[in-house]
């Protein structure tokens, strides 16, 4: 979704925006703009155009076309009015003085506009955001912050918002509400971003705002006040992520360096949580008696987020014994979910700013449920209004496509069922032991998994060109279908589903003839024979047969499949773990050789923060 920079300093500023917006563009955007003010010539300059980031860069040679020390910077996800230079921002007062950049929705745009158009403001463009310029503009008389307030008070829905003003040109504001924004602490600097990797480069220290607040920025520091205007000191973060972690390092595309990455991801999540044979969560706040007394789990996630959910349901309820439900977080507030004090409600995001997850979680905690969130971005909108977090340490996800943040929220999920099972006494010491020895060995083979990718790009080689491809499994091998089904229609824009292998006569079936594809997905050993069987049903309609399965089943599957991916045999638990890699690998290198956008495909956000 839409990224905004802002910077307030000594240097130029539009060279450091279209840097911050470069590293902003994962997000997903359509076009782009800067406003800059220059102190020399007292005025405030707006450059903006439509497609790729690239196109205002050299339209402004790289940012040196512009001058001025002062500036905000946007990439825009059209909500309001189709993408085009004048709808993106910043968008301007009529007066010229206000420039306004803004992630999210202001709902009640349309009646504001009418009230204004009655004033005499003329609009240029078809967005909500131009109405904020011209509300504060309209009640502007000298005092920027007192304006900034009052349009605060008559605007609905969700925003973060940078405000230059020509008036006080040393000076930037920034507002939030439901939508993610920080604030950057530089020597003789200040800055605001969408994300933290915008500013990396900049600055380690940052403050995260929070709903109704806003903050002063200026070269001297930044001073932030709550929903009432009173002063109010922020906590500053120390990030330590490394600028290495948000750039390519050689590699083609993001995707495969974070598919790349996936075993140290998992030593930096697993490792420290696993102490003297026992697993082992760092300041946990859900006491035994507390574990004791859970009746039932929810789980809400989006996406690929969710589909850990599905594989989290499994063995959760496996190992634990108690009831687990899974959840869209789009779905839950309008279920009407059954949630109370004995509730516990697992949410799972990458960015921890998905709106609708944070809606899911607003609404369980207004239902009574204790929220643990399970979240990658440090300090995020999610892990900051839950009881509990725990964190992925997967490092930044730059491409759309989730892959290392999947793998690390999987094995957070295996460690917690563990915990919570040795807590209940509901698995056997044996089992237990088995699972924590071969979480350890997990990034190892992992790796061997990785080392046969040329065999996947072989495969994804002769299936490339195939219109729709079917994912079918039991058990965890569905819910991994899944996650192998989204992986390839969004990165290739191949239609494809997944199905729970005992439904496809039950329709689907219908659909499979003469060399359609399917990825069948026999990684479960007490499920094998069944499996087996299903491959045999789709095989003898025609299908080409794309089977993954684990070593000891390799030979008996070749004998029917047209050609096998094989991961290394495990704990049943961790069997998702490794089985997602090569799915991953055959969406990335199909895409690859389909020549798409792999980190940044066609209308995908990263950070979704509308509804
Ligand atoms: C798919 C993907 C998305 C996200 C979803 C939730 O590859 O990345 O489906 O999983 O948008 O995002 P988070 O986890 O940030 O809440």
């Amino acid at each position: 979704m839409c990224g905004i920079v802002g910077y307030v300093g000594s240097e130029q500023a539009a060279p450091i925006l279209l840097d911050g917006l470069a590293r902003l563009e994962y997000r997903g955007y359509d076009s782009a703009g800067v406003a800059v003010y220059s102190q020399r010539t007292g005025t405030l300059s707006v450059h903006k155009a439509k497609g790729r980031l690239q196109v205002l860069s050299d339209l402004l040679q790289g940012g040196a076309a512009v001058e001025g020390t002062v500036g905000i910077g946007h990439t825009r996800w059209a909500t309001h009015g189709a993408p085009s230079d004048v709808n993106s921002h910043p968008q301007v007062s009529q007066g010229g003085k206000i420039a306004v950049v803004h992630n999210g929705i202001i709902e009640n745009y349309a009646e504001l506009k009418s009230f204004l158009m009655d004033k005499g403001v003329t609009f240029v463009s078809e967005t909500d955001t131009e109405v904020v310029a011209q509300l504060i503009e309209y009640f502007y008389d000298g005092d920027l912050l007192q304006a900034v307030g009052r349009v605060l008070h008559r605007i609905q829905g969700a925003y973060a918002l940078g405000i230059l003003c020509a008036d006080v040109p040393d000076q930037l504001i920034a507002v939030r509400k439901d939508s993610p924004l920080i604030l950057g602490y530089g020597e003789g600097c200040s800055f605001l971003a969408s994300d933290v990797t915008a500013i990396l480069r900049h600055t380690r220290e940052v403050g995260y705002m929070e709903d109704g607040e806003i903050a002063v920025l200026t070269r001297e520091g930044i001073q932030c006040y709550n929903h009432l205007m009173q002063p109010i000191q922020k906590e500053i973060f120390h990030v330590d992520w490394e600028i290495d972690a948000a750039e390519k390092g050689g590699y083609e595309h993001f995707m495969f360096k974070e598919i790349m990455e996936q075993p140290e991801a998992l030593r930096r999540c697993v490792f420290p949580r696993i102490r003297e044979g026992e697993v082992y969560f760092e300041g946990f706040g859900l006491t035994e008696d507390y574990i004791r007394s859970i009746g039932k789990i929810y789980i809400v996630a989006c996406g690929s987020s969710y589909h850990v959910g599905m594989v989290g349901k499994y063995n959760l309820e496996r190992l634990t014994r108690i009831p687990v439900e899974v959840a869209l977080a789009s779905e839950f507030r309008y279920m009407d979910p059954i949630v109370d004090e004995h509730t516990l409600v697992m949410v799972i995001s990458q960015s921890g700013e998905t709106l609708d997850t944070m809606a899911a979680l607003r609404e369980a905690r207004r239902l009574g449920g204790r929220i643990l969130s399970i979240v990658n971005v440090v300090g995020s909108s999610i892990a900051r209004e839950s009881d509990e977090v725990l964190y992925t340490w997967a490092g930044p996800e730059i491409a759309v496509a989730t892959t290392k943040a999947y793998s690390t929220q999987m094995a957070l999920i295996d460690l917690l069922a563990l915990y919570f099972a040795r807590v209940l006494g509901t698995v056997e010491e044996e089992n237990y032991r088995s699972a924590l020895k071969e979480m350890l060995l997990l990034p190892a083979k992992m790796e061997s998994v990785l080392e046969d990718r040329d065999d996947i790009q072989y495969f994804a080689s002769q299936y490339f060109n195939h219109n729709s491809v079917f994912y079918i499994g039991r058990n965890v091998d569905y819910a991994l279908g899944l996650e192998g089904s989204l992986k390839l229609k969004e990165i290739s824009y191949i239609h494809s589903e997944a199905y729970a292998s005992g439904e496809l006569k039950h329709g689907t079936i219908s659909l499979v003839e003469d060399g359609t594809l399917v990825v069948a997905l026999a990684t479960c050993g007490r499920l094998f024979e069944k499996a087996m069987s299903n491959v045999v049903e789709v095989k003898s309609r025609g299908a080409d047969v794309l089977a993954l399965t684990t070593k000891s089943h390799r030979e008996e599957m070749a004998r029917t499949a047209n050609a096998v991916i094989t991961i290394p045999d495990t704990h049943e638990l961790l069997l998702p773990s490794l089985g997602v890699v090569p799915l991953q690998l055959f969406a990335y290198y199909v895409a690859l050789m389909r020549g798409c956008d792999i980190d940044k495909p066609r209308n995908l956000a990263k950070s979704v923060t509308v509804e």
